[in-house]
């Protein structure tokens, strides 16, 4: 495996930040993956593992090295799925759905790749990922050691999993339980099948979370970004009643560990819609994504983040945490 120094890391995230890697390298196969912290550890370098660099937002330079994960593996049949890191996730959901194998539909067009899927439990339209996860193989960074967990043990939560808290591990490989289940309830997707005459079924719940996608949120090679830049946040009960009593229309969904609220409402409410600093911009189409021009640093989306924050804070009381991981933390 080769190991290059200096590399310019902007085409890399979807998000387009200027960042040079002190060390750059890419692994094809666990052998790789043991190579880079071998590697790694003599130099003792940090390891950074990059993905489709589609939920990482990086801050600076990166003093250490970046490893991009281009594992490859597809293997489908109607009982399980076993996929490679490196491939990416919506040609899997796609190919998976032309085969009429379902139960990964609701995922389609999430950008990245399959390895970033546990790392932040995706989720979209109704369904995340943990709810068709049955393992995964992964390489302890520091150690080097293969370790596989099942669901219980990743702590999988709202786009929140070990593997992201811990940032400790090259995911290898994954396997997942297609489904029959049809999950259509989502009021976007229940109200585009109505529009369109369609039964629910696999094939149908695909086309119409890529249109609604493809209309809603900003096109990722035109308007770079990071997908959703917060988390809707969970509130209490009584915080909540509180807030839909001042503002009626404020949507909200109930979670298991109180009321989850729409972070886009109340950005766009804030009037934040539109807001620019320097390249960044909270986006016109969508009030949760910040588009960036390519142009800026980190220093003007800190700027941006904040008064998002404070602006939705004093507005609202409600505070707001953001989403993709931002490296250097
Ligand atoms: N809304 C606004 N203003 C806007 C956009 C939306 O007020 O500019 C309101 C809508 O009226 C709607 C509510 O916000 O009632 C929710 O909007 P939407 O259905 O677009 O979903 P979201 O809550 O904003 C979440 C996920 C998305 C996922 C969609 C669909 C998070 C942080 N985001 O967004 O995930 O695709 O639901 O399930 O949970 C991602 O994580 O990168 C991502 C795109």
């Amino acid at each position: 495996m080769q190991f290059l120094q200096n590399v310019s890391l902007k085409s890399k995230t979807t998000l387009q930040m200027r960042s040079n890697a002190a060390w750059y390298g890419e692994a094809r196969s666990a052998e790789d993956v043991l190579e880079a912290v071998m590697f790694a550890r003599e130099r003792q370098l940090p390891i950074l593992v990059l993905g489709g660099g589609s939920n990482l937002v990086l801050s600076s330079d990166i003093d250490g090295l970046v490893l991009a994960n281009r594992i490859s593996g597809c293997e489908l049949t109607n009982e399980k799925v076993r996929l490679g890191a490196g491939e990416n996730w919506h040609e899997f959901v796609s190919q998976a759905t032309r085969q009429g194998i379902g139960g990964f539909e609701n995922l389609a067009l999430i950008p990245g790749n399959v390895g970033a899927a546990p790392m932040q439990n995706i989720g979209a339209y109704g369904l995340e990922l943990a709810d068709r996860f049955i393992s995964l193989n992964a390489i302890n960074l520091d150690s080097g050691e293969s370790v596989t967990f099942d669901r219980s043990d990743c702590r999988f939560g709202y786009r929140e999993s070990l593997f992201k808290q811990e940032r400790l591990w090259c995911i290898i490989s994954m396997e997942l339980e297609p489904s029959d289940e049809l999950r259509a309830s989502y009021p976007g997707v229940h109200s585009w099948l109505q529009d369109h005459e369609l039964e629910a079924t696999h094939e149908s719940i695909y086309k119409a979370v890529c249109e609604i996608r493809t209309s809603k949120l900003p096109d990722v090679l035109s308007h770079p970004n990071a997908g959703s830049f917060f988390k809707n946040p969970v509130v209490a009960v009584s915080v909540s009643e509180a807030l839909q009593q001042s503002y009626p229309s404020l949507p909200s969904f109930p979670d298991s560990t109180g009321v989850k609220l729409s972070a886009a409402w109340l950005i766009e409410q804030a009037g934040l819609k539109g807001t620019a600093e320097g390249g960044f911009l909270v986006s016109e189409q969508h009030a949760l994504v910040i588009t960036h021009d390519g142009t800026s640093h980190f220093a003007e989306l800190h700027r941006l983040i904040d008064r998002i924050r404070s602006r939705v804070l004093e507005r609202f009381g409600v505070e707001l945490e953001v989403e993709p991981t931002i490296y250097p933390g």
